[in-house]
């Protein structure tokens, strides 16, 4: 057990599942006192009775500013102080294209992905400039450096949470609180079977799936897991990160690395077997 954030209060948003639970586990192995905002009371009242005194749930809606401010005075009321902010909380929303998006779908995401986390870093200020410094984590993904990687308007939204950690990190410099991004890959989590409506035997089918086919998703082969992110805030937010603000840290397995034929050898079978058909064809007619 290491004692990175020893004595530090941090607010985890989406704290009750995935990412940000796997971050709430780490911070408090790290020796933080962790407020879990979310919207899902019973995981979020389970997380609070697993680490009793050291985990406070609160129902916090990050779509709603009320909600948001009351999370961050909660944890200055209840720990003393406010050092770290993990916005975190998210849902992929609906699969639409630009083509059949509607203004409602956009705003939605943009409200719950971008807005959040703008008002998060703004009302976790006033608490950290108390505490003289602090440093804020906010997660993008991979979808918001590349097309075809989520529904546009959530790859917006991202694109925007790495730009608005960037333009954080340079206004809140004067007050010694860093920040930065994390641009998670696949990780499964219940992002991809967020409807608590799922039957329970397909939402398992659904993750089987989806851990079968991970391994071939990207360069590393095996599926990411929340700890993979959780581990990565825990870095960004604790001193040993302290000369890093204003940057997005991609953690997808090398998805992003190059285009597919440089790193998977079916493709590139693939591929070979294309150049030999052509030149077959070429032969052929010539
Ligand atoms: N899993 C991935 O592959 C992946 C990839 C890139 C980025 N991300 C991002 O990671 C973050 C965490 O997602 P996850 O994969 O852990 O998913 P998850 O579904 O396991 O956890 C998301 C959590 O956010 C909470 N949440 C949703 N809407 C909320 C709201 N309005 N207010 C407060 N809490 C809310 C949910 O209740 C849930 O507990 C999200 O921002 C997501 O966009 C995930």
């Amino acid at each position: 057990m290491t004692h990175e954030l020893s004595g530090k209060v941090a607010v985890i948003t989406g704290a009750a599942s995935g990412i940000g639970k796997a971050s709430v586990e780490r911070f408090v192995e790290a020796g933080a006192l962790v407020l879990a905002a979310d919207i899902r009371d019973d995981a979020g009242q389970a997380l609070e009775a697993a680490h009793l005194g050291r985990v406070r749930y609160q129902r916090c809606d990050v779509t709603n500013e009320d909600d948001i401010t009351s999370a961050m005075d909660m944890a200055a009321r209840t720990f003393g102080g406010l050092d770290i902010l993990f916005n975190n909380a998210g849902a992929g929303g609906p699969q639409t294209t630009l083509e059949d998006m509607t203004g409602k779908d956009w705003d939605a995401a943009q409200t719950l992905l971008l807005r959040s986390v703008a008002l998060g870093m703004r009302h976790a200020l006033p608490h950290m400039k108390q505490r003289g410094g602090g440093a804020i984590v906010n997660t993008a993904s991979v979808a918001g450096l590349s097309a075809g990687m989520g529904p546009p308007a959530y790859s917006a939204a991202k694109a925007g949470v790495i730009h608005i950690s960037k333009v954080a990190a340079a206004e809140f410099a004067k007050y010694d609180v860093r920040v930065n991004a994390i641009c998670p890959g696949l990780i499964l989590t219940n992002i991809f079977t967020p409807d608590d409506a799922i039957p329970g035997q397909i939402r398992t089918a659904i993750q089987a799936g989806m851990r079968a086919s991970a391994p071939s998703a990207q360069p590393v082969r095996r599926a990411g897991e929340a700890d993979d992110i959780a581990r990565t805030a825990l870095f960004l937010a604790s001193p040993a990160a302290a000369f890093i603000t204003g940057i997005h840290v991609v953690v997808d397995g090398g998805m992003l690395v190059g285009p597919r034929h440089a790193w998977d050898p079916a493709e590139q079978a693939r591929r070979q077997e294309m150049r030999e058909r052509a030149w077959a064809g070429a032969e052929a007619t010539a």
